[in-house]
């Protein structure tokens, strides 16, 4: 059990863990490519271990030199078939993404995961898989994992995509590395594009123009790839800063893609004063440093056209709604019901445990601000994102706050207890 107290403010300079999106990517490209890669800053949370396991039942070597991971690839076509089941873990992104490289493989692949994982949709990417040629089965006719792939032989579309995901958008262009033709994807809103712009770091052959991307068969050649901060961990901690008056936090180092950084811009939106300082580009990625201090935020509307660049903050984004003066109406965001655990039922039955009322909508939640954040014991429900945003709620709240089942914190910010503990000024 974690337990946090209220605090006064947060202060300090700090550096959030890697990429957790880009890690996988990193992972999961050099694995593919011929030659080296090296990678820095890699985040190793449970979900890219997940990844990083699997290449390695492929056949991938995989050597630590200083800070940085060394992989050494076998090109696009030299994985190997594993002798075993590959375990995704608690991962969306690791068996969403492999699906489409598997999809390539002229050999089987039988791939799992946990509890949630396995309750979570795959007929998103098993659908399009199908259409180029793969041979996709699973529990539910292909709906649920485990999923059992015989890849080969594959065929380009061009597949327009009923939601917009980074994980199907992903899937797909990965499978068209291997497919003949030119594969294109068509998404209804602009995801995470980090896929694309590290296809082209390794020398693949994809375009983008408007909402479409397109690749034909490439061979990748490794290279070198700096991991930036993650944004969706950085939240919480801005978060915190921003509801708390007289904080001050510099994060160091953080990923800035304008497909991620939506919450800088809800939060200013919301009142929050936020500074970006030392904009460069690191591995075909924008970063940059935060520098946010807290202030008395307000409440906003974030429709359908932000969401994708914030879907994963929008747990902790309930917990700033909260604290908020005035109304805060989320909408649009119905992918939220299909992550690692229903997000929206999840936010608002933990928040209704220290006291904070959430209205549910089908695709969203409206909260009416500010409330009183009393104390509690709350789940995590095996949720990183659910106990971190509970985490932050505790800072803000009058008695503590009690988290149950916090090691899944580790997913994607393993360290997240010793870094609040750092930069928190308790009473
Ligand atoms: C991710 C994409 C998003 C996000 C997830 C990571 C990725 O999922 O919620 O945490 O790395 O591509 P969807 O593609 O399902 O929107």
């Amino acid at each position: 059990m974690l337990t946090i107290n209220q605090a006064i403010k947060l202060n300090g300079t700090c550096r959030v863990p890697g990429d957790k999106s880009i890690s996988h990517r990193a992972v999961m490209l050099a694995g593919i490519s011929e030659g080296t890669t090296e990678i820095t800053g890699f985040l190793e949370g449970e979900d890219c271990l997940s990844t990083l396991r699997c290449f390695q039942q492929m056949g991938i070597q995989v050597v630590h030199r200083g800070d940085a991971m060394v992989i050494t690839g076998r090109g696009t076509e030299g994985l190997l078939e594993s002798q075993d089941i590959l375990d995704a873990g608690n991962s969306g992104t690791t068996i969403r993404l492999m699906s489409g490289i598997l999809s390539g493989q002229s050999f089987l692949s039988v791939i799992t995961g946990d509890s949630s994982l396995r309750s979570r949709p795959m007929d998103r990417i098993s659908v399009p898989l199908r259409q180029m040629g793969a041979v996709i089965d699973g529990r539910e006719g292909g709906r649920k994992a485990p999923l059992v792939i015989r890849g080969g032989g594959l065929k380009a579309i061009d597949y327009a995509m009923p939601v917009a995901s980074a994980q199907v958008k992903s899937a797909v262009l990965l499978a068209g590395l291997y497919a003949e033709g030119v594969t294109s994807v068509t998404e209804p809103r602009a995801s995470r594009d980090h896929t694309e712009r590290m296809l082209q770091a390794f020398g693949a052959d994809v375009r983008s123009e408007g909402l479409v991307r397109s690749i034909r068969p490439s061979q990748l050649k490794g290279t070198r790839v700096e991991v930036p901060g993650d944004i969706s961990s950085a939240a919480f901690l801005m978060v915190a800063a921003a509801c708390l008056p007289g904080s001050r936090l510099t994060l160091e180092g953080v990923g800035l893609n304008p497909t991620r950084a939506g919450i800088i811009t809800v939060l200013q939106q919301m009142g929050a004063s936020i500074e970006i300082l030392n904009q460069r580009e690191a591995g075909g990625e924008p970063i940059g440093d935060i520098i946010i201090a807290g202030s008395t935020l307000k409440g906003i509307e974030i429709g359908e056209e932000l969401v994708p660049s914030l879907i994963d903050e929008i747990p902790v984004i309930a917990v700033a709604a909260a604290c908020a003066q005035g109304e805060t109406r989320i909408t649009g965001a119905r992918e939220l019901r299909v992550k690692e655990t229903d997000r929206i039922s999840a936010m608002a039955q933990e928040l209704s445990r220290v006291g904070v009322q959430v209205e549910t909508l089908e695709d969203g939640m409206v909260i009416q601000g500010p409330q009183r954040i009393q104390g509690g014991t709350v789940e995590s429900h095996g949720d990183h994102r659910i106990a971190m945003a509970m985490a932050v709620a505790g800072l803000m709240a009058e008695s503590p706050v009690h988290i149950q089942q916090p090691e899944c914190m580790a997913v994607s910010f393993p360290g997240f207890e010793q870094t609040l503990k750092q930069l928190v000024v308790n009473r």
